[in-house]
């Protein structure tokens, strides 16, 4: 074992040196945007080194996604169509909708299926993700490629003087490290050798001399990337996880952890034909934060783990016409959260595995929320609807996880009783929970609001976003409860009852409900040996259900009743 981890550190050593020169231009994904989404999902190919292709999957593409563009008040539809052979789930990251189309473990899209969930968007602009989520597979589907950005925009971003220009002067990048292995296969490992943005491979850009937006995301399974540039200029962070800041934050370091985004400016004017390099500074790192540890050997072990390295070579050029030349001194006038007005403190923990004897299965590497492997029918708590929560997580942890929430974006209160820093003192969906000191617990505190969608039957997840913990059980999972109302709670209400019509049926059937205030909660269609054809969660059904691309046969329509979540099954044909 050790004489091959050895071996794979030295040859990627070796290709590293021997190609440090010979940058790929980045690649930029491709814009969507629009109020319907169209996204497929295949396993494919990429030819990412010379030699053999490597097996991937992505959406619409061979590796990652499309970049998503929202405006803030618009309804989303999306149609998710998975070619995959395996099932999976495709989650929102950072989006306020309903618990029954976050795309969470429980809304697997099994291969074959279209899943075709909407919302309002009601997020502030700033830059979001989708990825898979299925419980114990979100290592090894993200390892793959799935996965994308979204931008919100809104009428308060939108009158700023930003660099806007996708691709030219407002630049995604999506950090990763892949494992590849002598086949050019991607292995299943929390760190690789290999920096990845954007699916390139040493990546050059050229920039104009101007302001520079980067929208960074930190899609990695494990490493956090202390972000910095070679000539240490300063940059500003405009952006947290879930909106603009007050202010930009002039910092030459940023650590951002897995899950979290940053937009930043960068200051280019007057530097048309000199270069400069993105940089992980994580040579400076603790043994305690993902990516500062130095593993001589074993499954951990990485060439990039505790080291300086680069992320992306700019090559600075000319200015555009009409180009952004200042950074803005205000932004925004964020309405924070106020501590007076939560009701409750919620209580969590995070600890190391061992001396946990129950479940006793736990391997001595497994971290846990709440002494408590995640369970996906194990509800943690019952959030009522309109709650303003504080969240404490003590972490009694010796390594530092970043734990993220979802439905909401939140304030950090304080950690380790200091408030937090200027770059985070706005909307956060992640944030980093620092390993215990000696003997001393770490303590982060958080304040949210849980509003709009109730569901008990629905939850939403917290968990680690260091996709290995996750996996391995570091999850948890609540329900927003609306306890006012009588539909929520008076499950015992429901009698109902419906007809399909036509039967058969060509282009469109449509649904008679014997009570007209039924309320369709989840639409679900099966072909006649049981595959999900169809996830129609909270379907319009007015206009009745296209099927015009089913073919002939027999199908099953499943109906789920909101008010008593009992489910009702009908026949019918398509000619
Ligand atoms: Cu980005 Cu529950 O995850
Ligand atoms: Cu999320
Ligand atoms: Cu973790």
């Amino acid at each position: 074992m050790k004489k091959i981890y050895l071996f794979i550190i030295l040859t990627s050593t070796l290709i590293n040196y021997s190609f440090a020169q010979s940058f790929n231009t980045l690649w930029i994904p491709d814009t969507l945007s629009g109020t319907t989404f169209n996204l497929a999902l295949r396993d494919t190919f990429k030819q990412l080194l010379t030699g053999q292709q490597t097996i991937t999957a992505g959406v619409n593409g061979n590796f990652w996604g499309p970049t998503l563009i929202f405006h803030k008040g618009d309804t989303v539809h999306m149609n998710i169509h998975s070619y995959l052979n395996d099932s999976t789930t495709v989650h929102w990251h950072g989006m306020h909708l309903p618990a029954v189309m976050d795309g969470g473990p429980h809304q697997v899209i099994p291969p074959g299926t279209v899943w075709q969930p909407y919302w309002k968007v009601t997020n502030n602009a700033a830059t979001y993700w989708y990825h898979p989520h299925l419980h114990m597979m979100t290592e090894e589907q993200i390892t793959k490629g799935l996965g994308g950005l979204i931008i919100v925009r809104d009428d308060i971003e939108s009158a700023l003087a930003l660099p806007r220009t996708y691709g030219v002067d407002d630049i995604p990048l999506v950090l990763t490290d892949r494992d590849i292995n002598t086949s050019n296969q991607f292995t299943i490992v929390p760190y690789g050798d290999s920096m990845i943005v954007n699916g390139t491979l040493r990546p050059q850009y050229s920039v104009p001399a101007q302001i520079i937006r980067f929208r960074i995301l930190d899609a990695a399974i494990e490493r956090s990337y202390n972000i910095g540039f070679s000539d240490n200029r300063n940059f500003s962070v405009i952006c947290s996880d879930g909106g603009l800041l007050d202010a930009p934050v002039s910092v030459n370091r940023y650590l951002l952890h897995a899950g979290e985004r940053i937009e930043i400016l960068v200051d280019c004017n007057g530097q048309s034909g000199t270069s400069v390099d993105l940089k992980a500074y994580n040579s400076s790192l603790s043994g305690f934060i993902a990516g500062g540890e130095n593993f001589p050997n074993g499954p951990f072990a990485n060439a990039l783990g505790h080291a300086d390295f680069n992320i992306l070579h700019l090559n600075i050029t000319a200015q555009t016409g009409a180009p952004i030349t200042t950074i803005p001194t205000t932004l925004n006038t964020n309405v924070l959260l106020n501590v007076a007005d939560a009701n409750i403190t919620r209580l969590l923990t995070i600890s190391d595995s061992t001396g946990v004897t129950n479940p006793p299965i736990l391997g001595p590497n497994a971290f846990i929320l709440n002494h408590k492997l995640f369970d996906l029918n194990q509800i943690e708590y019952e959030v009522p609807l309109n709650n303003t929560e504080i969240w404490q997580i003590t972490s009694s942890s010796v390594f530092g996880h970043p734990f993220h929430i979802h439905d909401v974006e939140f304030n950090i209160i304080s950690v380790n009783g200091a408030a937090p820093a200027a770059a985070q003192a706005g909307w956060k969906d992640v944030v980093f929970i620092p390993g215990k000191t000696g003997n001393t617990p770490s303590v982060v505190k958080f304040i949210a609001k849980f509003e709009d969608y109730s569901d008990s039957l629905h939850p939403f997840m917290f968990h680690c976003h260091i996709s290995l913990h996750e996996d391995e059980g570091m999850m948890g999972q609540f329900v927003v409860k609306d306890f006012s109302s009588t539909s929520e709670n008076n499950l015992s209400s429901g009698s109902f009852d419906f007809t399909l019509f036509p039967n058969p049926a060509t282009n469109k059937l449509f649904i008679a409900l014997n009570d007209p205030t039924t309320k369709v909660y989840y639409i679900k269609i099966c072909d006649a040996i049981g595959r999900t054809i169809y996830m129609l969660p909270q379907p319009k059904i007015q206009n009745g259900i296209d099927i015009s691309h089913l073919i002939s046969g027999n199908y099953f329509l499943q109906l789920t009743d909101e008010k008593s979540k009992q489910t009702i099954v009908k026949k019918f044909v398509v000619e």
